[in-house]
């Protein structure tokens, strides 16, 4: 089961090797070089296991700045533990992830906050918080000595909680919301983080489909207007197909395809990485691929036989 917890990463990310602060304000680094160089976020070579499951080797990945990276791939194939890698949450057994190229397990817990923002894929509040606590948690690794809390911070807390339609519930414990409500509060209080790169672990499920297309529109805009590198795991492909501006796959800890979404959604490569015989047709609002599983029957017919869970990984 998924471990993190979101306060951990209001409070800067203790998940892995301490770390402490120095430095303020700022937080961004030069960029990249070039188009296909030195990205700000990349990870090379990693092994990624807990105790002595191994879910990734020699995995490498390099997230496009600006980009609206979106990852995809079966359960259980390693999407979660990625983005704990990429966070600083969970240490590579071997490789390493390189933030504004320095390596992340070496930088300081608050800096990295301040740079990098994760929304993981399920956690526990404090008990007894209020939505607006929780939000203002995200303004937590901009705090410091020499920096208390500002009308800067209440303003941006109260603009995350508006952009994420939560200003109403500001003074609601978390603990009483529904599980959509709440997953709207956590965004609010990672976009309060104003991290130029945001991780994003399936931040719609939960959600009604208005408020997943309202979540996906506010993460276009964060990168569309404030040129944010966002990287999100969805399971919806078709959503994945018309958000991302660079799409992952993923299946087994290994990455199987990546590329623009129209390159990487065609039926060969859904049926390779899911298992699942589609057809793709194009989307009729957008253009974008639009995935159209096979009917039952008809799946049935080629396999042979039902084929329940098909798609999942062995491991899982
Ligand atoms: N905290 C953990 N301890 C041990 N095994 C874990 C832990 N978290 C995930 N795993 C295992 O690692 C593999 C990859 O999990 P995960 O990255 O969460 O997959 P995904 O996000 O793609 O569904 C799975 O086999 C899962 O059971
Ligand atoms: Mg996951």
């Amino acid at each position: 089961m998924d471990k993190d917890t979101r306060q951990t990463v209001a409070d800067g990310g203790s998940g892995s090797d301490g770390g402490s602060d120095s430095g303020r304000g700022g937080g961004g680094g030069s960029g990249s070089d070039t188009a296909q160089g030195r990205q700000r976020l990349m990870a090379e070579g990693l092994t990624l296991a807990y105790d002595r499951r191994t879910v990734a080797e020699k995995l490498s990945v390099t997230i496009p700045d600006h980009s609206f990276t979106v990852i995809v791939g079966p359960n259980a194939c390693g999407k979660s533990t990625l983005l704990r890698a990429l966070s600083r949450m969970l240490k590579p057994v071997a490789g390493s992830v390189l933030l504004d190229g320095q390596a992340i397990g070496a930088m300081p817990a608050k800096k990295v906050a301040r740079t990098l923002g994760l929304l993981p894929q399920s956690s526990i509040a404090p008990d007894g918080i209020t939505v607006a606590d929780l939000v203002a948690r995200g303004r937590y690794p901009h705090q410091g000595l020499l920096r208390q809390w500002s009308e800067t911070d209440e303003r941006i807390v109260d603009e995350s909680m508006a952009a994420t339609g939560v200003a109403e519930l500001a003074d609601r414990y978390v603990d009483e919301l529904s599980g959509g409500q709440r997953q709207r509060v956590w965004i609010a209080m990672a976009i309060a983080q104003q991290t130029p790169l945001l991780l994003l672990d399936e931040p719609t499920t939960y959600l009604d489909i208005q408020h997943q297309i309202d979540v996906l529109d506010l993460c276009a805009q964060l990168h569309e207007e404030q040129g944010r590198t966002l990287v999100a795991v969805l399971h919806d492909l078709n959503h994945a197909a018309r958000y991302a501006t660079h799409l992952i796959a993923m299946r087994g800890g290994e990455v199987v395809a990546e590329g623009a979404p129209a390159d990487v959604v065609t039926a060969e490569q859904v049926e390779r990485v899911f298992g699942l015989p589609c057809q793709v047709i194009d989307d009729p609002e957008t253009g974008t691929p639009l995935v159209i599983p096979a009917a039952r029957r008809s799946r049935t017919a080629r396999a042979g036989a039902p084929t329940p869970l098909a798609g999942a990984v062995s491991e899982s």
